[in-house]
């Protein structure tokens, strides 16, 4: 039997593998095993719970504030005995995280086959993102078996000269946990309407809904300065807005969206009033089922992440992206994401009219999902069970 150990460390990593682990465990022809470095400690044991994924191995890595070397450095030692123990057939890593990069580079020295799950995405920017664009880069160069989402991912990865038979296109395997998702939540409305109320005192009271999330590493600084203060500006001066924002735990996104945001809450109506005032929610992350409630609640989404560009087109969600580049321009030709930068005027000049043009808003909801069918993790699966 195949045995396969899969790598992996924050909590988009672990919503993303989720899928496959549980279609591998199913298929019952391999001997699967997960290991997780725990780059992220509370964001990813939200998603091992609702997953109900039990980790084999949990490197516990996680410090407040850690840089890039202690999270390289603690993952390639941290792995180096389970590997040359466990002797997996093959390692799974996912997209391009520092965990990721790592346990590829682990696998290598220990001559272990890697599969990359989510090649092929490039800026061709190696500062934008930053590390990402590297990890990716390199976790390609040192991966056996390339697992792309798109076709675009496809070609990025021949215009690298990988050999056509070691690239599958899957589409991404968020789709697959979002439909999931999506169809836990919708049995359950009620309850996740309660359950903001309850857990937050948050009301999803049929003001427009923009959620908003951030934590690129490019953005810490000025960038995340001038996208709370667009919040702040868009508070005072739109109508009918409920902006809900879960906050990301690094300090370095905490400290500005406190310190900026952190005054302007509970500015919302007073009972009775009827102009329906905006206001803005700060919450902690979220667990992904709720998260994916909200999605489906909002009314235009403000991000800068990578997973939210890819869940909210399938959901006909209009995106605005803060970023300058993205690695995921099929959202963008497919009309349903749109790169609006950091800059505080920019930021609300393109909310602003999505709120105000309806034309320009029904043209960006319009359901167009370039990013698969929910069955990624089966081809993938259905891959390694053709491999020798
Ligand atoms: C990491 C990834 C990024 C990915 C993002 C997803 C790297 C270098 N960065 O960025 O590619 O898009 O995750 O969210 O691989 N923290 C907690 N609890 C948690 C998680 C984080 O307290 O559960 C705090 C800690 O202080 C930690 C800090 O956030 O040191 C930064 O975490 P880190 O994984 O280094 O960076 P992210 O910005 O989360
Ligand atoms: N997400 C979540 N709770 C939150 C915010 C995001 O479950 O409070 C999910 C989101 O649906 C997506 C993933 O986390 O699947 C994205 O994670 P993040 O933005 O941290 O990382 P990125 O995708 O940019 O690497």
């Amino acid at each position: 039997m195949q045995k396969i150990l899969l790598i992996f460390g924050t909590r988009p990593e672990a919503i993303k593998m989720a899928p496959v682990v549980l279609r591998l465990k199913e298929a019952g022809c391999f001997h699967v095993k997960v290991a997780v470095t725990a780059q992220h400690r509370q964001m990813l044991d939200q998603v091992l719970e609702l997953f109900n994924l039990k980790p084999d191995f949990d490197l516990d890595i996680m410090a407040p504030n850690q840089d890039l070397f202690d999270i390289t450095s603690r993952v390639l030692l941290g792995l180096k005995e389970i590997l040359l123990q466990e002797k997996p057939d093959l390692i799974l890593v996912h997209g391009d995280t520092t965990t990721t990069f790592a346990a590829a580079l682990a696998a290598f020295y220990c001559h272990i086959p890697v599969g990359h799950v989510e090649a092929g995405l490039r800026t061709r920017d190696k500062h934008r993102p930053y590390p990402e664009e590297l990890n990716r880069h390199l976790t390609g160069t040192l991966a056996d078996y390339h697992f792309a989402p798109t076709p675009w991912a496809r070609d990025n990865l021949l215009a690298e000269a990988v050999p056509p038979e070691r690239i599958w296109v899957t589409g991404n395997t968020v789709i697959d946990a979002l439909h999931l998702m999506a169809r836990r939540v919708q049995q359950d409305n009620g309850y996740w309407a309660d359950y903001f109320s309850r857990e937050h005192g948050l009301s999803i009271d049929g003001r427009r809904l923009l959620l908003v999330t951030g934590h690129r590493r490019e953005n810490f600084g000025d960038g995340f300065q001038n996208i709370c203060l667009a919040l702040r500006d868009l508070a005072e001066q739109a109508d009918n807005l409920h902006i809900v924002y879960p906050v990301h735990l690094n300090p370095n996104v905490q400290r500005p969206v406190q310190e900026i945001l952190g005054p302007c809450l509970n500015t919302s109506s007073p009972p009775g009033d009827n102009t329906r005032r905006s206001s803005i929610s700060l919450l902690p992350p979220l667990d992904y089922a709720p998260f994916v409630y909200l999605l489906t609640c909002s009314h235009l989404v403000l991000t800068d992440s990578g997973g939210i560009q890819e869940e909210a087109p399938a959901l006909g969600k209009p995106v605005l992206v803060m970023r300058d580049v993205t690695e995921r321009p099929e959202g963008v030709w497919a009309g349903t994401v749109k790169l609006v930068g950091t800059g505080k005027q920019q930021i609300l000049q393109a909310v602003s009219e999505l709120l105000t043009d309806p034309r320009s808003y029904q043209k960006m909801a319009q359901a167009a999902n370039p990013y698969g069918d929910g069955k990624a993790a089966a081809r993938i699966v259905a891959v390694l069970g053709g491999l020798k």
